[in-house]
């Protein structure tokens, strides 16, 4: 059975793609009622490299899909990874006459989102950030309300055209059209974080198999968002490399009796691995000891980032973390070691979407939840250059209200 009102989504991995099918009911309420997962080909560190190995995989997961759960859907929304994404607040300023009117909202959001994009880039996202008034004030809904002076910031995510023309590409071969693209760690943020959580200043952290995405949020919204070539699979080469052995078992042995806090040596006990063909014993501290040196080379470069950008004070939730990477025995606590913040295990927000447990609980699945639930930026065309009609007064009131 096709349909046209179900939403479909796509999250496209190093290691798997998973695909989620929901039906929107009345009151915008999403339940899922198909799901799929398989292994993902042609994506490298997060980056589609060969469109034609990943739409074979995908089309036979779609397939296999409509078979499975009698039904059909022809639009979908899918991720993006792009380790050279930049992110930067536009901002926007206007004199205001008595009180806000929309079409002070209309320019201030306007000059806002006016910023040129640079060669061989686009504008992923637009998305509004809190208003401040007269330089102190910062509000979500400024509509009506008495100023001197409109302030507005625009968070505008780029990302590389040929990453997008590549899933686009892919999207056409799988014969579907493309609803949105959403950047990976903000689609994963829509289905793991409360409002509060983003208000207070959160650091979500999504280990992947090829990179680790982070966006991070704080009162007037999202901060920043980054990805960085390294995640799981970096891990499982570490212990390939220590114990000489191949990347499939140092990955049985990571998944299987990893521990991301090295373990106490009164804990220890041998592990029967293969080295080649030969059965070999190994101590499983010393596979701790492997995986938590992994480990904290991520977290290092996490930091950085947080460094760099100086953006440590602000993450007063702490840390949520979410992507296959964070399924390891002990991770919570070394993250807690190491970043000195609160640290917790994302889990799906389940206010506005409902499905089985297993799904809802299962991370292979949080990145294609994000995608159902995605919304947050600003479409230009939807709402900019008119202050008549009540569509438009209606459309922009939602996004205003609405907020990110
Ligand atoms: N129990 C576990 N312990 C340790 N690592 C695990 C566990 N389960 C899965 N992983 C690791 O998680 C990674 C896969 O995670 P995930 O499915 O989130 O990646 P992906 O979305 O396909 O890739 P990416 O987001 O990097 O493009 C692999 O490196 C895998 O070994
Ligand atoms: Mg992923």
């Amino acid at each position: 059975m096709a349909s046209n009102h179900y939403q479909a989504s796509i999250d496209i991995g190093t290691e798997k793609i998973a695909l989620l099918v929901a039906d929107k009911e009345d009151d915008g309420h999403l339940r899922i009622i198909a799901h799929n997962v398989c292994p993902s080909a042609g994506v490298i560190k997060g980056s589609l490299r060969s469109i034609d190995s990943l739409s074979r995989a995908a089309n036979k997961l779609i397939d296999q899909t409509f078979e499975s759960f009698s039904l059909g859907f022809d639009r979908v929304s899918v991720n993006i990874s792009d380790t050279h994404l930049t992110c930067t607040d536009g901002k926007g300023k206007v004199s205001i006459n008595e009180a806000v009117t929309l079409k002070d909202l209309d320019s201030v959001l306007e000059s806002a989102m006016a910023m040129s994009t640079p060669t061989n880039k686009e504008k992923l996202h637009r998305i509004k950030k809190k208003f401040t008034i007269n330089e102190t004030v910062i509000v979500d809904n400024p509509l009506e309300m008495e100023a001197e002076v409109l302030e507005s910031k625009v968070h505008i995510v780029t990302v590389s055209s040929s990453s997008v023309r590549n899933i686009e590409n892919c999207i056409k071969q799988c014969d579907l059209q493309l609803d949105k693209i959403v950047l990976n760690p903000l689609a994963k943020s829509q289905a793991l974080l409360s409002q509060e959580e983003k208000d207070d200043g959160v650091f979500l952290v999504d280990i992947g198999a090829g990179v680790t995405s982070y966006s991070i949020f704080h009162e007037e919204g999202i901060v920043r968002s980054g990805v960085i070539p390294m995640g799981g699979d970096e891990v499982t080469q570490d212990i390939a490399y220590a114990f000489d052995t191949s990347l499939e078992e140092a990955k049985r042995l990571k998944e299987n009796y990893g521990f991301a806090k090295s373990i106490s040596p009164s804990d220890d006990k041998f592990i029967d691995f293969f080295q080649n063909k030969d059965e070999r014993q190994l101590s499983s501290l010393e596979l701790s000891e492997v995986i938590e040196n992994s480990y904290r080379e991520i977290f290092t470069l996490l930091k950085n980032e947080l460094k760099h950008h100086n953006l440590e004070g602000i993450i007063k939730s702490g840390l949520v973390l979410c992507g296959g990477g964070s399924e390891v025995q002990s991770i919570v606590e070394l993250a807690r070691d190491f970043f000195s913040r609160r640290v917790k295990i994302g889990q799906i927000q389940r206010s506005r979407i409902s499905g089985l447990e297993t799904i809802l609980t299962d991370y292979k699945y949080a990145g294609a939840i994000g995608l159902l639930l995605y919304e947050g930026d600003l479409s230009k065309a939807e709402f900019v250059g008119s202050d008549n009609g009540k569509g438009v007064i209606d459309k922009l009131k939602k996004v205003i209200v609405g907020n990110f």
